[in-house]
């Protein structure tokens, strides 16, 4: 079902501050390559050296704003890729003026325009689109594509934390992250009923999952060191 677009949105994502880093926006993929880049230095935007961790496809923020109100010495990013989900977020965070917060409204697969180098201890993929394997396996968030840049982003030993709801998404990221060369530390087929569930932050997809009484797949796979 198609989401309607909320009410002015373009004048909400303009005024929505400092917290929103960028917005791609529909002009984007116009622009010539050099000009879609934006190297981002992190820790001028954040004006410290405090530990960095991203979400990507944050949807409405419930768990990024949840971690950055618990952590306020940790840095977040959250990525997001449509605007009309992405500003509810943003005007949450804006509300509480969390400080350790910014948002991108970008596809994943730009990441490396914003990341030039490795920042992140953490990358959260929490209940990732399930796009179906034949025919799209491409766009699934754990593709090897966007492994790749992962790897960009994430300093050696840093961690993907994915959740999902999936089993299929699940099997191919396992599949995907082992042959990839992250190392699974971490995998439960039951997250609520596992050790894994401690200090465990839920996200509005999951929430709604736990109320229907469905599994929650976690996993945590650990980028190696380089010189290892
Ligand atoms: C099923 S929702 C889950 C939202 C939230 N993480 C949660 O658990 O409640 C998946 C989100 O990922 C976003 N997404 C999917 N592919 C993306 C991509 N390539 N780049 C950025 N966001 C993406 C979608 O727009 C959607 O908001």
């Amino acid at each position: 079902m198609r989401m309607r677009r909320k009410r002015r949105l373009d004048e909400r994502l303009a005024s929505a501050g400092e917290l929103l880093l960028l917005v791609e926006g529909s002009g984007f993929y116009s622009l010539p390559e050099q000009e879609r880049k934006r190297p981002f230095d992190w820790a001028r935007v954040f004006g410290n050296g405090n530990p960095v961790e991203v979400e990507i496809g944050c949807g409405k923020g419930g768990f990024i704003t949840e971690l950055a109100r618990r952590n306020p010495s940790v840095n977040y990013i959250a990525v997001e890729k449509i605007s009309n989900v992405i500003i509810t977020a943003v005007e949450k965070a804006n509300a509480e003026n969390l400080k350790n917060l910014r948002f991108l409204n970008a596809d994943a697969y730009n990441l490396s325009y914003y990341f030039t180098y490795p920042v992140a201890r953490k990358i959260y993929l929490n209940f990732s689109t399930p796009y179906p394997a034949k025919g799209y396996a491409g766009r699934r968030l754990t593709h090897p594509k966007y492994l790749a840049l992962y790897s960009q982003i994430l300093l050696d030993g840093g961690e993907i934390c994915q959740k999902t709801d999936d089993r299929a998404l699940f099997e191919y990221s396992l599949v995907s992250l082992s042959s990839c060369g992250y190392v699974l530390e971490n995998v439960t087929l039951d997250l609520h009923a596992s050790p894994m569930a401690q200090g465990n932050v839920m996200t509005e997809y999951e929430r709604g999952f736990a109320e229907k009484g469905l599994p929650i797949y976690a996993l945590t796979a650990v980028k190696r060191n380089a010189n290892a």
